[in-house]
């Protein structure tokens, strides 16, 4: 076969359907209801993003930031769209991975498990890297003691020597995961009523300080100033396609994860939009300040409220809410690995199942292992911008995958059907490429190292070892 012919082959939908759930040595367990995995895309998404970029971009828009955040949700719709049409045709666990292996063929499949690397492991230290933040925020207001900066920073960071805050999230993490599915997503449901419980805390705290006159002028920024924020609060909604990763330990995948990824998108915009607006209406726009890295929820519950308790209340609501991202983050690493593996195209030990517990357990402490160390012993400021450059790639692939799909295989049954067919995809391709041209070129300058390593890797095991390829399918 020619090697074009070899690179560019696609994977059969009905054999990665027929494929689904099973592992070397044992099967996933199909666990998740509906409300289970909206919940699990909503933990993943719920984060940093609320608690503190909002801070930041608020200078940037004024109070038309809110706009910003409809119009950065309008941007996550077409692809959630895209998203929910092939989570629904394809409900297997590898996520944007498994669908352009089997729209685009092998190659891009691979660059496109390459950069979800940077959207699940990469940012998943990134945020355990910020929890400590959190953690010792939550210590202070309420107890008045913090931890030594040597413990809660990396090296070479602030006087750090290693970053245990940060590496004790993932341990607790890794535990729950190794511990089963539905377990886990327990656990991600208990800390989601928490995080949306304490977001509506601080909604309530906020608006009995509300002042109508912080809206005027509602966009003394413009309209650049409304999507330059739009742009950086983009961030605030990636992982609503977490769901999509968990297609094979789902009780009814193909009418439930489609139902999943577009609820999960609501229910964070509807809270997002009301959080926007109830910080303003109590704190001033011109008062926020835009290098600030603390949870300015909480500095803004405490002046509401005249004292200390309602900040300490939301910080709690930040720590749990960033540790919930973790977990279902971390999870959705390991299933992408999972498919990977089962096509040979990264080493068997990832799709092992442990047959009494039905969780990939090499899989998960391999990921965890690493994911501890770049948390521990990495400052991560930088790298954390390489996630929103491998999110929106692995995005526009997911929208293109729609369009070669429907021509493809125009005959597969789809749960879900993306309205306004052919716009909506390729409006989808527009928005990720024009934020992805927004991002900074030293972002670009990692990105495209970040994809040469990968095609090293891929050259030298994934290509000889791919089933497709070796004609090893089972
Ligand atoms: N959307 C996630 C957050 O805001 C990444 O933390």
């Amino acid at each position: 076969m020619a090697l074009a012919e070899r690179l560019f082959r696609t994977k059969p939908t009905d054999q990665i359907v027929a494929e689904g759930g099973h592992g070397e040595g044992g099967d996933l367990r199909r666990t998740m209801s509906l409300w289970q995995l909206t919940l699990f895309s909503v933990g993943a998404t719920l984060g940093t993003g609320i608690f503190v970029i909002l801070g930041q971009a608020v200078p940037k828009a004024g109070p038309a930031v809110v706009l910003s955040f409809v119009l950065a949700a309008v941007t996550a719709l077409f692809s959630a769209l895209s998203y929910a049409e092939l989570a629904g045709t394809i409900p297997v666990s590898g996520s944007s991975y498994s669908y352009a292996y089997a729209t685009l063929g092998e190659l891009v499949a691979w660059v496109c498990g390459w950069c979800l690397m940077l959207e699940y492991a990469v940012s998943v230290a990134a945020v355990a890297v910020g929890w400590g933040e959190y953690l010792n925020t939550f210590f202070e207001s309420t107890f008045g003691f913090s931890l030594p900066d040597s413990i809660t920073h990396s090296p070479g960071d602030q006087g750090g020597v290693i970053n245990l805050t940060a590496i004790l999230i993932v341990l607790l993490a890794t535990w729950l995961l190794l511990r089963g599915t539905s377990e886990s997503a327990t656990a991600n449901t208990i800390f989601v009523y928490i995080k949306v419980a304490v977001l509506i805390f601080f909604c309530v705290v906020a608006f009995t300080a509300f002042n109508s006159a912080h809206f005027t002028p509602f966009a003394p920024l413009g309209v650049a100033g409304i999507t330059a924020a739009a742009s950086q609060v983009f961030f605030s909604y990636i992982g609503f396609d977490a769901a999509s990763t968990a297609g094979e330990e789902a009780k009814n995948p193909k009418r439930d994860l489609p139902l999943a990824i577009l609820l999960s998108l609501s229910i964070v915009t509807v809270i997002y939009v009301l959080v926007a607006i109830a910080a303003i209406g109590a704190m001033a726009w011109t008062d926020f300040d835009p290098e600030s890295t603390e949870a300015v929820l909480a500095v803004i519950a405490n002046m509401a409220t005249g004292s200390t308790w309602a900040g300490a209340i939301v910080s709690f609501g930040a720590v749990i809410s960033i540790a919930s991202v973790v977990i279902t983050v971390l999870y959705g690493q390991t299933r992408i690995l999972f498919a990977m593996s089962r096509d040979g195209l990264i080493p068997k030990i990832f799709e092992k199942v442990n047959p009494r517990r039905q969780v990939p357990v090499a899989n998960t402490i391999i990921v965890s292992l690493f994911v501890t160390v770049l948390a521990g012993f990495v400052p991560l400021g930088q790298l954390a911008e390489a996630t929103s450059i491998g999110t929106l790639f692995a995005f526009a692939i997911v929208n293109v995958g729609v369009l070669v799909l429907r021509r493809t295989r125009p005959d597969l049954p789809r749960s879900f059907r993306t309205p306004l067919f052919p716009v909506t995809p390729v409006l989808g391709v527009i928005f990720c490429v024009l934020l992805m041209s927004e991002l900074a070129g030293v972002t670009w300058v990692a990105f495209l190292l970040w994809s040469a390593a990968g095609l090293l890797a891929y050259f030298a095991y994934g290509f000889r070892h791919s089933r497709l390829n070796t004609g090893s399918i089972r």
